[in-house]
Order: C-alpha cells, then sequence, then structure tokens
C-alpha cells in the first residue's frame, strides 16, 4: 500500500516536471482561464492506481435527480478521505498546487475541511445521466477553480461541453465536445466556464475526479448554508453534507 501511495505521490510530480508550464499558462489565458491536458497523467497509471479506488467506493455513491437539470451519482470529499485516499495524493501534491497557482496567476489554498467538493467522484452509470448547463460558481470569498480528470470514459455520448467566452464582453462564444479519457485533465475559473456533460447511453459508464482550489477558503456563513443545501440536493445528499458541516460549526464555537 506504501508503495502505491508514494506511485502516485511521485507519478504526479513526474507529471508537473514534464509540463510545458510558459505554454499551457499562454493556452490558459487564451481561453480565458481554460485548459486542457490529455494524458496528464498516463491511462495505464490511472488504470491500475486510481480506478479501482473509484470502482470500490461506487457501493457509497449518492444518488440525485432533479428534473432537466443533473441526474448522476456522486462520492464526496468525506468518503474520498475515508476509502479512496489514493486522489488526496493528487489533490494534495504541493508540485500539483504550485502548477496551478503558476497557471492561474493566484496562490491557491485547499478549500476547508467541511466542502464536500473538495476532492470528489461523479458518476455517470445510467442512460440518461448528464448535469445541464452551468458555471461552477464560487460562494468562497475569493475564486474557485475547478480541475476534473477523466477516470473511465467507456461512453461515446456522454461528453464534457463547454461554451468558452460565454458573457465575455468582447470575444465570441467557442464552443468545445471533450472526451475525457483515464490521465486527462481539464482545468477552468468556475465563475468563467459555462459547462455540462451531456446524457449517458445504454450499457455506458463515466466516472471523473473533481479537486477544487480557492483563492480564499473563507465563505459568508449564509452562502455555506446556501452552498450546502444545494450540495444536498444536487450532490451529496443531507446527511452527508450536514453530518460535517455541523461539526465544522462545533468547532467554531
Ligand atoms: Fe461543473
Amino acid at each position: 500500500m506504501q508503495n502505491l501511495v508514494n506511485s502516485v505521490t511521485d507519478a504526479v510530480e513526474r507529471a508537473v516536471a514534464a509540463l510545458n508550464v510558459d505554454q499551457l499558462h499562454q493556452e490558459y489565458w487564451d481561453q480565458n482561464e481554460f485548459l486542457v491536458i490529455k494524458q496528464f497523467l498516463p491511462r495505464a497509471f490511472v488504470e491500475a492506481t486510481l480506478v479501482p479506488q473509484a470502482q470500490d467506493v461506487k457501493t457509497e455513491l449518492n444518488r440525485n435527480y432533479i428534473p432537466g437539470h443533473k441526474k448522476g451519482g456522486s462520492v464526496s470529499y468525506y468518503t474520498v478521505q475515508e476509502k479512496a485516499p489514493r486522489f488526496l495524493d493528487l489533490y494534495r501534491s504541493e508540485s500539483f498546487k504550485a502548477f496551478l497557482s503558476r497557471l492561474t496567476e493566484v496562490k491557491l489554498t485547499f478549500c476547508p475541511d467541511n466542502d464536500p467538493h473538495s476532492c470528489a467522484l461523479y458518476y455517470y452509470t445510467e442512460p440518461g445521466d448528464h448535469i445541464g448547463f452551468h458555471y461552477d460558481t464560487s460562494y468562497y470569498k475569493g475564486a474557485r477553480y475547478t480541475i476534473l480528470m477523466g477516470l473511465v470514459d467507456r461512453s461515446t455520448h456522454c461528453k464534457l461541453v463547454c461554451e468558452l467566452f460565454k458573457d465575455h464582453p468582447t470575444k465570441q462564444p467557442r464552443h468545445l465536445e471533450l472526451v475525457t479519457e483515464p490521465g486527462d485533465m481539464v482545468i477552468f475559473n468556475g465563475d468563467k466556464l459555462w459547462h455540462a456533460v451531456t446524457p449517458l447511453g445504454e450499457g455506458e459508464e463515466r466516472i471523473a475526479l473533481t479537486m477544487e482550489y480557492v483563492t480564499n477558503p473563507e465563505m459568508n456563513p449564509v452562502k455555506r448554508i446556501y452552498s450546502n443545501l444545494k450540495d444536498s440536493i444536487a450532490y451529496f445528499g443531507l446527511k452527508t453534507v450536514f453530518k460535517r458541516a455541523f461539526s465544522g460549526l462545533n468547532r467554531l464555537s
């Protein structure tokens, strides 16, 4: 187990060291704070070390259905911490965070421990699973960045659809449809990218890792309640979200 843990940390460090950061930085800003890195981690490595943990926690899946907007399953940061900790070796990698900070030109920090989205898993496992167009709006006092990594992509229907430059004052919107193969990474500023995931077909499966970093981990308490309610309904369930939220409140009092 220790070797595998080290191997994730080492693989992330090697992956970061191999990046052409100046070129990626240019691309990220040219695309209004959006970037795709194909095969950030090699597919075979992801399938050997990370996918088995994502498959193991399928039993912990919380399924949601919001008519007209979203259908799918999620596993929260709390479950990842307890039962799929290899993902945290990527999320908490200092070299990875330093790379993201260089890319975004801000000093990024981890989300507070009571944010179930910090490092979570999204599952598209039943026909029609999808999410409609949205921004990953930041309820924090600063900006929020989303990093997605493909884990399983046995689908021809289920794609990440992005509308770059939507609401941009001068640029024309640009439409992209992306397949996120295991190890492919997508990085964006949550307030700037209008995106969706198209419905899964019969007999298909798609699993993605989502990680979140912020510039300021503080959140107005009213916004925290709103954010928790949204996460309960759309993602992780009431019990999961509020268990940690209340323990957070207890720690503060
Ligand atoms: Fe999103």
